[in-house]
């Protein structure tokens, strides 16, 4: 972490004013606290000042503190403490925070940092050649559940690789920030389990014992909605690759009779509530390795495929699949529905096989190779 002082006098410009737009925002804000309260009002006036010059200058600060009335070292000590506060020129397309803190430190930012050290600057705190760029390490920045992460200017950026957070930066670089969507970069839905519900996946209607036995006439909100409140999340992975909207809609299925209640009848509705009873809850396939539908295996090829490179596949499971005889995309791209149950039963996978769409993944890894992938789904396979 380093430590946050002013900028060198030799760049601090010698005045400052807010412009007529940021002025009238100001005021608002101050209006929001009694008037013996106004220094209340400090932090959202420093965003201002940064927002309309790219960074905190000494002179807003001093003439902030001015507006509210407070000594120059109470909004110092502000401007100082918060890492969103930028007391020096950073790029003008992208200053990218990387989160240092040990969550994010074990789960891979040192090599995030790397990414910054070779296409930005060696150095935090310096502009690449074009002064578009800049970078620093910050701490916590309570998203780590989802580490390793990191901010670019108000949007966080998280579950990132090296490869994924090169490419973002690549996007801002090119002045294309609206390429890459902020939040989670794997098939997360905000902070939920990577790779989909495992739990809470069926919806409690009030008054009912449990989920199946629910009738059609609660109409609480919750009854009526879908599953999962439509969100920005939500909103994220449905411009996310193929995968995450696959996983998506696996669980969309859960809510969507829910959806639809307001409109049916209130018979249809019943009729509907007792089918919906009466089916019996998907199970996974039996996972005996002579069931006919484990898919054939081959003897280990000469050149075996990095099986990895599909979503949901680590090394653990690589191995598992190579004891299989599985040892390339091919094969995973020809498996029909039943193989396909059948291997998500094998390695109690719950749906994730179909959620992920391996056999999408598979077949353009088999057809051409990673740039096949980034063409079919828009990034790098992991
Ligand atoms: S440790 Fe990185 S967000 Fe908390």
């Amino acid at each position: 972490m380093s430590v946050r002082r002013l900028a060198e006098e030799s760049v601090q410009p010698a005045e400052f004013a807010f412009n007529r737009e940021f002025a009238a925002q100001a005021k608002v804000w101050i209006k929001k606290y009694p008037k013996e309260r106004a220094q209340s009002a400090v932090i959202p006036l420093l965003m201002l000042a940064q927002e309309q010059d790219g960074w905190v200058t000494k002179r807003a600060i001093e003439t902030i503190a001015d507006m509210l009335g407070m000594p120059y070292i109470r909004a110092l000590e502000v401007a100082t403490f918060y890492t969103q506060f930028q007391l020096k020129p950073v790029g003008t397309r992208a200053h990218v925070q990387v989160c240092g803190t040990t969550p994010c430190m074990l789960r891979g930012s040192e090599a995030l940092m790397d990414v910054c050290r070779s296409k930005i600057h060696p150095e935090p705190f310096h502009l690449n050649d074009s002064g578009t760029l800049s970078w620093e390490e910050v701490e916590c920045q309570g998203a780590c559940v989802n580490a390793p992460m990191v901010m670019i200017f108000k949007d966080s950026f998280e579950d990132l690789t090296p490869e994924r957070l090169a490419y973002i930066i690549d996007r801002f670089e090119a002045g294309r920030p609206g390429d890459v969507t902020p939040g989670p970069q794997i098939d997360r839905i905000y902070s939920g389990p990577a790779g989909g519900l495992t739990t809470l996946k069926q919806e409690i209607k009030p008054g009912a014992k449990n989920g199946a036995k629910a009738t059609a006439k609660a109409k609480s909100p919750a009854a009526t909605k879908a599953g999962r409140p439509k969100s920005p999340a939500t909103e994220t992975e449905s411009k996310s690759p193929a995968k995450a909207k696959a996983n998506v809609k696996a669980d969309a299925k859960t809510a969507a009779s829910a959806t639809e209640a307001p409109k049916m009848s209130s018979a249809r509705k019943d009729s509907a509530t007792a089918k919906a009873a009466a089916k019996p809850a998907p199970v996974a396939a039996a996972a005996s390795v002579d069931d006919k539908n484990r898919p054939a295996g081959i003897a280990k090829p000469a050149q075996v495929d990095d099986l990895k490179m599909i979503s949901g596949v680590g090394p653990k499971i690589e191995g598992i699949l190579h004891s299989l005889g599985i040892y390339t995309f091919a094969q995973v791209a020809s498996w029909k529905q039943a193989e396909r149950d059948w291997v998500d039963g094998y390695l109690k996978f719950k749906g994730r096989i179909e959620r992920e769409d391996w056999l999408k993944q598979a077949k353009a890894l088999a057809k051409g190779g990673e740039a096949e992938y980034i063409k079919v789904f828009g990034k790098k396979p992991r």
